[in-house]
């Protein structure tokens, strides 16, 4: 059973709240991954109030339990936004325990050390099974694939303290420090590897969102103290044939057709066919509203 949900207490972006004694320092695991360095990238600007602790690989693998608690202890942390994930669902697949080590285990530590201060969780619309569709945070859960299973698995620890935040993104874009991690960065490679044709799904939909956008959605939630669930993603729907459509024109080198499919007709394991949000939860407490794929392409340029 999920903890009783606090309402957001009001603060403005980037005012410290009362509970965080400067300089406060956020600790942000998986920095190095796409959304974790976006969220470091733009903390000077919307999260002023926090020093913040990137930590990858390098500083300690979160695995490695004594370390992270010996790590916690000597750097007291004020709040904690953990990114850190194995976040490929084929990889989950194939390494079921390390999944569930990484992906629950090492969450319900973090969120155990963390109890007493704010402490964000990166989950997954992989959480439902893609039949309805436009979710809210009230509709009921199935995941398809273990790695949803393992994220639902860690969001009902974090839900347990009522304090806590449970972040619900979708597809997220941009730049990664690998070049691998964004939606956009996999659909470009991809389609150069394709040839002249590709086949892209009509009916399977998602909510792409900038990790830009992500970033700030977490800062602003984080800033105001918001606490329990949010669905945090792009305000359009469109298919993964929609989305290369609007991609395209940003990328000259390719010219290519892209035909129509239906993930029916996808000879490997079912797929989650409509896990399109419901983000009127989140608008209401952010400065700006989030904004669909193509009004942000259509706003920026940048590289994407
Ligand atoms: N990006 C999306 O489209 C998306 C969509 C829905 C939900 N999410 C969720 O959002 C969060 C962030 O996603 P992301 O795309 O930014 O992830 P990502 O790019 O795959 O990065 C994940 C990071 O976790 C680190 N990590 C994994 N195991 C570790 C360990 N044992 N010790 C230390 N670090 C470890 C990885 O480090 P190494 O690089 O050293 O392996 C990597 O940098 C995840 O919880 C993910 O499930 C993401």
């Amino acid at each position: 059973m999920l903890a009783k949900q606090l309402p957001c207490p009001r603060a403005k972006l980037g005012q410290i709240s009362p509970d965080l004694k400067p300089p406060a320092t956020v600790w942000i695991t998986g920095a190095n991954g796409l959304i974790g360095n976006y969220l470091v990238q733009t903390a000077p600007r919307f999260a002023p109030q926090f020093t913040v602790r990137a930590l990858t690989r390098a500083d300690f693998d979160l695995l490695d339990f004594a370390a992270v608690r010996q790590a916690f202890q000597r750097e007291s942390p004020q709040a904690i936004i953990h990114c850190a994930a194995i976040t490929v669902v084929a990889d989950a697949e194939q390494n079921p325990a390390l999944a569930r080590r990484v992906n629950v285990a090492t969450t319900q530590l973090l969120a155990e050390l963390a109890a007493e201060i704010p402490f964000v969780f990166f989950s997954t619309d992989l959480v439902f099974d893609g039949r309805k569709g436009n979710y809210s945070e009230t509709d009921a859960v199935n995941p398809l694939h273990l790695y949803g299973e393992t994220k639902l698995a860690a969001e009902q620890s974090v839900l347990a303290n009522p304090r806590h935040l449970v972040v619900r993104t979708s597809i997220n874009g941009g730049v990664s420090r690998s070049g691998t991690r964004s939606f956009n960065e996999q659909l470009r490679r991809a389609m150069q590897q394709a040839g002249p044709g590709m086949t892209l799904f009509t009916d399977e939909f998602r909510c792409p969102l900038p990790a830009a956008e992500t970033a700030r959605a977490v800062w602003e939630l984080l800033g105001k103290q918001c606490a329990g669930l949010y669905h945090v993603a792009g305000a359009e729907r469109l298919s993964r044939r929609q989305i290369a459509q609007a991609l395209l024109p940003r990328w000259p080198e390719i010219q290519m057709e892209i035909q129509a499919g239906s993930a029916k007709d996808f000879p490997g394991p079912p797929r989650a066919l409509d896990t399109s949000f419901d983000i009127s939860k989140v608008q209401k407490e952010l400065s700006a509203p989030l904004p669909g794929l193509n009004e942000w392409l259509a706003r920026t340029t940048a590289d994407f």
